[in-house]
């Protein structure tokens, strides 16, 4: 059970095969949460900053279907830079976690599945905003 203001690495399932791989996941083994929505960021042009923002309830398992992209994880203390290379890894990431996604290669597919539908009233964009709901709810 992942908390707000939490993230975790996933591994998930390789099928290893001569004739190429194959990575899987469903809930509730590898997806702890139904899932409502799945989108993909791609065609990132070189320096573009995406998902510089958090959530005050949506959780999302994010991968690195092709190419690689880094995500800063921030929660409100201390701030992780994770480089995302391989698509058999995930991370989940609990709401209220501020994130930015950066460094995308040429190629590079973000794919994030998320527990909601888009709600555009769950983001936080502003980052002092992020930091003052911080304090009222952890
Ligand atoms: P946004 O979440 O801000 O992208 P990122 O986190 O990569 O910076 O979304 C960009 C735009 O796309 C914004 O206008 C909302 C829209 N959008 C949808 O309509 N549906 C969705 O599921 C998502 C994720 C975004």
């Amino acid at each position: 059970m992942l908390l707000n203001n939490e993230y975790k690495f996933l591994d998930l399932p390789k099928v290893l095969d001569d004739r190429g791989n194959l990575t899987f996941l469903q809930y509730p083994d590898q997806v702890p949460f139904v899932i409502k929505r799945i989108f993909w960021i791609y065609d990132v042009p070189s320096g573009e900053i995406r998902g510089s923002h958090a959530y005050k309830t949506q959780q999302e398992i994010i991968i690195a279907l092709s190419g690689s992209f880094d995500i800063i994880m921030d929660n409100g203390k201390i701030k992780r830079k994770i480089n995302l290379n391989r698509s058999f890894q995930a991370i989940h990431v609990g709401a209220m976690m501020w994130r930015r996604m950066e460094n995308f290669s040429t190629n590079a597919t973000a794919l994030i599945i998320s527990d909601s539908k888009f709600k555009k009233e769950d983001y936080i964009r502003d980052y002092n905003e992020y930091l003052s709901y911080l304090n009222i709810i952890v």
